[in-house]
Parts: structure tokens; C-alpha cells; sequence
């Protein structure tokens, strides 16, 4: 008797994003305000990272809350109902409880039923890693429709008297629908990740380290200090700067597409002169639009590409259907790239 076969999931041929849609919180924090904080210049910071000002969430914007605002936005955009979708995923270094996922509670309050709902952590990397996820589950036939969303309060893991880090990151969520498509809308993803840099980019101490011993994070004192992200700047400048053009270069060579037929450069929002030499190293022809949502928003890690992506769209920079290069890279250390027809 010949051995019973298993009947694979069949899924649709293609993939694309049929819908974008972000959330910022309200309250602005310009440069002068960090400057309350810490010993530096308004100048200093734009020059050295383009930050002009960022968004810093309040109580009542919590991680489930901006998720949920962006993610019906895009949601509205695909034209589909809530219901329709069979996958939430969220990535997020900042939903500040272990478990669970504050996918489930996102995947209710926006109607999603029983879909299956969780977290990644691949930082700034995040929203590409999800992308792939969900192009993956799509073609391999085990959703029809995945909701990716990318969102952070890194805010709430902020030292303010760090100077290498008090001025860059913001809060916001960024939102994708992804869904079956008859032509190819999401290129390969060349992802990976290098182990051996994970210290350069990480929180100062684990939870349990924090709270046995609270001086290893802060220093002496016998009061509990909070965690916070700490980043050696320049190990991780000089890795963004060399090896990322590389990966963003194979992203388009996957794809097949040459650096002149994009209509938008989207990388994640880390430094504006991080994406000037990713830029040069790329040959970029001037003509591209590029991303530059980070003198408004900051560094809002795994919300940096889907809230520039809305920006470029809203503001008629990029244009629905044009090709848009996408990269995201960060603490892991982890990178994402890729090429996408924008919805
Ligand atoms: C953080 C970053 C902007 C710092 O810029 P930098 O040019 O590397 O700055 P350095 O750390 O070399 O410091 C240069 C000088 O500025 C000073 N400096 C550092 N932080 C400062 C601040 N906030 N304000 C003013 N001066 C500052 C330093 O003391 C140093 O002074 P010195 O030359 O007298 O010693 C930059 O390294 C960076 O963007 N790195 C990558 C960050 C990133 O992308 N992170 C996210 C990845 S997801």
C-alpha cells in the first residue's frame, strides 16, 4: 500500500501590498526640547543625523493604540474588510510586556477573528522581515491576507541624559496590508543577520540583571534604574554605511531591476547621512525620490519604512504602482531589503 501524501497548502502566485497606512503621535519634540536634556547643539544634531525633530508618544498612545489607528488606515486603503485577514504580525522592540504578543490584542481590536496573530524582534529590520513572512505565507498558501505592522514607543527606552541617544529615536506605527496578486509586487527579500555586533546596538541590561542588581545598568546607586537602548554610533554607522549598500544592491539585482526604473528609495530612517552614502554608493540617479522622513519623525525603528512609504505616497513624492527599494537594518545585528510595488 503506497504511503498516504499529505495535501499541501496551495497559495496565490504573487504578493504585493495593496495597502499603507501610519500613525505619529501628537506631541512634537523639536530639537530645543532635547537640548533640555542634553549637552548639544540644534546644529550638532542635524548636521550629524538630519533630526530636526521627532515624535514622542503619550499615555494614551500606546503600542496596541498607534498599531491599531495605522493599521485601519491601510487596512481602508487595501479595500478589504477586517475579517478578510488571516495573519497579524507585528514587529516591535518596545511592547514592553514578555507575553503575550500584543499581536492578539491588536488582531481583535481591529476585527481580524481568529487570525493568527504574533510579535517579531528583529528591530529596524523588522517590518522587512515581517514583509517576508508574509509574502511567504500567501504564496505557500496559509493566509490569503497578512497585516504587517511596524511599531515602536522607543521613547519609553530612552535615557535622556545619553548623548548618543537622547536625540534620535521617535515613536510611531507603520502599517502594510499584503495580498495575493496576479503580477509580482514583492521582490526577493535578501535578510540576514550578524550575531557577532550584537552588543553594538542592545538594552543595557536584561530584565533580570536590572532587577537583582540595579547598579549594572546605570551605574552605582541603589535605586532601580529603567533599561534603556544603548548603540556604539559609529561601529554601527560604518556597517550601515559599507555593508547595507551592498545588500540593497542585491535586493535589486534579485529583483532585476536597475537603480534608474525605481520610483522611490525608502530606507529606514537611521541617519540622513547613512542614506546619502547609501545613495552614492548605490549610483542612485537624482531623479529617484528618496525617504526622508527622519527630520520629522526620527529613528522610529521597525514604523521607520511603512511611515515614510505613507509620507511619500501622501505627499505625491512616489506614486501608486511606481517600484520602491526598501531596506531596514539595526540591533541584532539584522537587515531586510528589498524591492516592492507600492499600493
Ligand atoms: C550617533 C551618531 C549620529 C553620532 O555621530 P558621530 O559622528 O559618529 O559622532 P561621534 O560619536 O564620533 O562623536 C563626534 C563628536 O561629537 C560629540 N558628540 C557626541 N554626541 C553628541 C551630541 N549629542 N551632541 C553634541 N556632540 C556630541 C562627541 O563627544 C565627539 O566629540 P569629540 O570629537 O570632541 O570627541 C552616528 O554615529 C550615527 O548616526 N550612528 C548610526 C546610528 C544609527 O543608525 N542607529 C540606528 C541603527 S538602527
Amino acid at each position: 500500500m503506497s504511503k498516504p501524501q499529505i495535501r499541501p497548502a496551495e497559495g496565490a502566485r504573487y504578493s504585493r501590498i495593496l495597502g499603507v497606512g501610519g500613525y505619529r503621535p501628537v506631541r512634537v519634540i523639536p530639537n530645543s526640547e532635547v537640548l533640555e536634556w542634553i549637552d548639544s547643539s540644534d546644529e550638532w544634531i542635524r548636521t550629524r543625523s538630519g533630526i530636526e525633530q521627532r515624535r514622542w508618544a503619550g499615555p494614551e498612545e500606546s503600542v496596541a493604540e498607534m498599531s491599531v489607528q495605522a493599521a485601519g488606515k491601510a487596512i481602508a486603503q487595501a479595500g478589504i474588510s477586517p475579517e478578510q485577514i488571516g495573519g497579524v504580525i507585528v514587529a516591535t522592540v518596545s511592547h514592553l510586556k514578555q507575553t503575550p504578543a500584543i499581536a492578539t490584542e491588536i488582531a481583535l481590536r481591529l476585527g481580524c477573528g481568529t487570525a493568527p496573530a504574533f510579535d517579531i524582534s528583529a528591530a529596524c529590520a523588522g517590518f522587512g522581515y515581517g514583509l517576508g513572512v508574509a509574502d511567504g505565507m500567501i504564496r505557500g498558501g496559509n493566509a490569503e491576507y497578512v497585516l504587517v505592522i511596524g511599531v515602536e514607543r522607543l521613547s519609553d527606552l530612552t535615557d535622556k541624559s545619553d548623548r548618543s541617544t537622547a536625540f534620535i529615536f521617535g515613536d510611531g506605527a507603520g502599517a502594510a496590508v499584503v495580498g495575493p496578486s496576479d503580477v509580482p509586487g514583492i521582490g526577493k527579500l535578501i535578510w540576514g543577520s550578524d550575531g557577532s555586533q550584537a552588543d553594538v546596538i542592545s538594552q543595557t541590561a536584561a530584565w533580570d540583571t536590572a532587577f537583582a542588581k540595579p547598579d549594572a545598568v546605570n551605574g552605582a546607586g541603589d535605586e532601580l534604574k529603567w533599561p534603556a537602548l544603548r548603540m556604539e554610533g559609529q561601529p554601527v554607522f560604518r556597517w550601515a554605511v559599507w555593508e547595507m549598500a551592498k545588500v540593497a544592491q542585491q535586493a535589486l539585482d534579485a529583483a532585476g531591476i536597475t537603480a534608474d526604473q525605481l520610483g522611490a528609495f525608502i530606507p529606514h530612517q537611521a541617519n540622513m547621512r547613512i542614506t546619502d552614502a547609501m545613495i552614492k554608493a548605490l549610483k542612485l540617479p537624482a531623479t529617484v525620490p528618496v525617504a526622508r522622513d527622519i527630520a520629522e519623525t526620527g529613528n522610529t525603528s521597525a514604523a521607520s519604512i511603512p511611515l515614510a512609504m505613507e509620507r511619500m505616497l501622501e505627499s505625491g513624492e512616489a506614486r501608486s504602482g511606481d517600484l520602491a527599494l526598501i531596506i531596514g537594518f539595526g540591533a541584532g545585528l539584522v537587515y531586510a531589503a528589498t524591492v516592492v510595488t507600492l499600493p
